[in-house]
């Protein structure tokens, strides 16, 4: 899936002028504006449904455009972009004087990704050749394209069901091959922090930076909405169950009349089973991929509950496990 050059122009000149370009990353789609105009940065609020103090992600189309966002890079930020960028990592740096507080939400901070699928890098290369933008920074905000709280989406046509009517322009990349959020890491405090684990674990950081990094508890945690207790949510109630009970708890809600959609990583118990099952891969990676698209399916299927089997409790699927509690904290709102 390529955009043709003329959206890729469309794209640009829609940037340009202050307006919205929904586009793919490697992570989730995003919703994108200059990040250097305040007004354009207000729509994305807008049209997110989003309260104005969060902060947004600038995406940037190198290393070399970071120097023109952030105050200075601690060494251990250079290490960090160096391995894993262009990539799903997000760095939190002090911010220069200029950066504007719609992006930042008032914070002394900034965070910049430098996104590694194609289109995304293509549309910010040709932004920041076209003059890039207001400040000529050439950085583009933006949060996952979802209505706030909600499945971010992991395809343009999850785009188009969110916000079709407030999106100009959506550039269709395919599917996204990561399929969560990128890992937050904050650089700005001497040691590096995890603000919301992603596909680059923990582990992969202690790698380059020779230290664990901490891992920041909800608790403490700066404005980060991917931190609210309830987020990537479906409409559909949603409950955990373990696997042994897994069964028996569909088989009670069948008694009771009610259809229930499950998601499980194991073969499902028994043929036949009159509910909507959906298996994914039982592996981290594997159903970070298919999740967001898993939920939104069951969303659309009309069951009144869904089911979702427990995930192991290793280290490694810890990302997923923290979207998955978040969208059960937030399920089943209207
Ligand atoms: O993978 C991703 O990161 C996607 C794609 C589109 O790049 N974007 C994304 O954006 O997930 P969003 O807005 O849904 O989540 C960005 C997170 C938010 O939780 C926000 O609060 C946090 O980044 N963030 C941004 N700037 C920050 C800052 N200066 N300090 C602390 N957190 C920050
Ligand atoms: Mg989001």
């Amino acid at each position: 899936m390529i955009p043709a050059e003329t959206d890729y122009a469309r794209a640009v000149e829609l940037l340009r002028a202050g307006e919205l370009v929904a586009f793919p990353t490697e992570t989730v789609y995003g919703l994108g504006a200059d990040a250097a105009n305040p007004a354009a940065v207000a729509k994305i609020f807008a049209a997110k449904g989003r309260p104005a103090d969060h902060p947004l992600i600038v995406h940037v189309c190198g290393h070399d455009a970071v120097d023109r966002w952030v105050e200075q890079i601690p060494a251990l930020a250079w290490e960090l972009m160096e391995t894993f960028w262009p990539g799903p990592l997000t760095l939190i740096l002090k911010k220069q004087a200029w950066v504007p507080d719609a992006v930042t939400g008032g914070q002394d901070t900034v965070g910049l990704r430098v996104p590694g699928h194609p289109v995304a890098l293509a549309l910010l290369r040709r932004f920041a050749a076209s003059g890039g933008g207001v400040s000529g920074q050439g950085g583009i905000a933006a949060p996952s394209a979802n209505r706030f709280g909600r499945i971010s989406p992991t395809a343009a046509a999850h785009v188009l069901e969110e916000l079709g009517d407030r999106v100009p322009l959506i550039l269709d990349g395919g599917p996204c091959a990561v399929g969560i959020e990128s890992t937050i890491v904050d650089c700005s405090r001497g040691e590096p922090v995890v603000l919301r684990p992603g596909h680059i674990a923990p582990a992969h950081l202690e790698a380059v930076l020779g230290c664990r990094p901490l891992i920041e508890t909800a608790a403490g945690a700066p404005r980060v909405s991917g931190s609210l207790a309830a987020h990537y949510a479906p409409q559909t109630p949603m409950r955990l169950i373990s696997s042994e009970r897994l069964l028996d708890f569909i088989n009670a809600q069948r008694h009771k009349g009610d259809t229930c959609g499950v998601i499980s990583h194991n073969q499902p118990p028994q043929a036949g089973m009159p509910h909507v099952w959906r298996m994914l891969p039982a592996d981290p990676t594997g159903y970070a991929h298919d999740l967001y698209a898993a939920l939104r399916d069951m969303d659309h299927a009309g069951v009144s509950l869904i089911a979702v089997e427990s995930l192991p409790g290793s280290p490694d699927w810890a990302a997923v496990a923290d979207r998955l509690r978040r969208a059960v904290a937030g399920a089943g709102q209207p």
